[in-house]
């Protein structure tokens, strides 16, 4: 008899879809980026690929952050870890949008350009012209000796192996991770003291084990997916660190199950998209533990007062009182960390939802991988 053995069974190790492969390989892909650059003494991140000396990190006044789709969300993410743990002003911006508005150059800013693939056309372009302005530009990059990485004066890979499915997770989550380190390396340079140096330092190195156990819940997260695939539209919302979360989150939802998953910052829905919550239209809140639970409850309480079903990702210690509302509950990291944990379920709603509707996974209608031309 004939054993007929095709290289993409091989490559997706008995999983149904590369997504679903590359869910679950995120504790080791986390362990790759961290992998030798954790300094316990100093309690701080060596980043040497960075090609910055104690000096230039110290002289940046400012951060910005440039990538595309995914890559842009895990930017805002990032900026709040930046200003969070290095103090240094910092935010995120779509490299589509930067590259075509003779954005201001600044010797003083240090300029991040994340991407997966390093080929995605917007954001190469966008570092042509920082460079060609004078800027300082360093990458965070997965694919090694790629058009971005080359062009970047320095940077950090993300280690994070070949991701196949368009829809990205684990790079994304490496992207969230490197962010950590390079504010970490940032901070210490600055007013992030040894010891909060180290207290970060040991969150990182307790993430790949926490990933893991919240991939031990895909079951229980498959059915929420089942109920929420359901609705024809849906809200993502969070708010500071939870609002990339939620943009990320429902970014996945678009790309993979068709569905219309419009994110929204939790303090601005009684701003307006109050109005239009009523049964058909759930909504998925990030209510981590941290400063905002209450007013992240509160809103919650809005929402549900108007007969709009919620779905709450949320720490094991918010109490949701006498709110009936299913959770999905994250382990605890730093809270500086907590987006990196946040995303994790929110990847594995989308990857459920869409396969409930039985679309295609790995390839959605439209989308490439990467978009490398105009
Ligand atoms: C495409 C993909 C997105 C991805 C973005 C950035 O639009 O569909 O999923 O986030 O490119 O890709 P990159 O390779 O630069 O991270």
């Amino acid at each position: 008899t004939e054993i007929d053995i095709d290289a993409e069974d091989l490559d997706l190790g008995g999983y149904p879809h590369y997504m679903a492969k590359e869910i679950q390989e995120q504790p080791e892909s986390v362990e790759r980026i961290i992998r030798g650059r954790l300094d316990d003494r100093f309690g701080v991140a060596r980043l040497d690929g960075l090609n910055l000396t104690p000096r230039e990190l110290r002289g940046f006044a400012r951060v910005k952050i440039l990538g595309c789709g995914s890559a842009y969300y895990v930017g805002q993410i990032g900026a709040t870890m930046i200003e969070e743990l290095a103090r240094i002003p910092a935010d995120a911006e779509a490299a589509s949008e930067f590259r075509y508005r003779n954005p201001i150059i600044e010797a003083d800013t240090l300029y991040i350009a994340v991407s997966q693939s390093g080929e995605t056309i917007d954001t190469a372009f966008a570092v042509e012209e920082i460079k060609r302005k004078g800027g300082r530009v360093v990458g965070l990059v997965n694919v090694v000796g790629s058009t971005i990485a080359r062009a970047c004066e320095g940077g950090v890979y993300l280690h994070a192996g070949p991701e196949i499915a368009v829809a990205s997770t684990k790079a994304l989550t490496n992207m969230a991770v490197g962010f950590a380190l390079i504010a970490l390396a940032l901070g210490r340079v600055r007013d992030l003291s040894n010891a909060d140096g180290q207290r970060i330092i040991d969150a990182i190195r307790a993430l790949p084990g926490q990933i893991k156990s919240i991939l031990d819940f895909e079951p229980e997260i498959a059915e929420h997916a089942k109920t929420v695939a359901a609705a024809k539209s849906l809200f993502f919302v969070g708010r500071v660190r939870g609002y990339p979360v939620a943009r990320e989150g429902a970014q996945k939802f678009k790309e993979i199950s068709y569905r219309h998953a419009e994110a929204y910052q939790t303090s601005e829905l009684k701003h307006g998209p109050l109005a239009l919550i009523d049964e058909a239209l759930p909504t998925v809140a990030i209510v981590p533990s941290d400063e905002l639970t209450g007013r992240n409850l509160a809103a919650v309480q809005q929402i549900k007062a108007r007969g709009g079903a919620v779905l709450a990702v949320t720490h094991a210690d918010v109490d949701f009182g006498e709110l009936d509302v299913p959770r999905i509950v994250v382990p605890k990291t730093e809270p500086e960390l907590d987006p990196i944990l946040l995303t994790i379920p929110l990847q594995l709603l989308a990857y459920h939802a869409a396969l409930t509707l039985g679309y295609d996974i790995d390839k959605p209608r439209n989308l490439a991988k990467s978009v490398t031309v105009e």
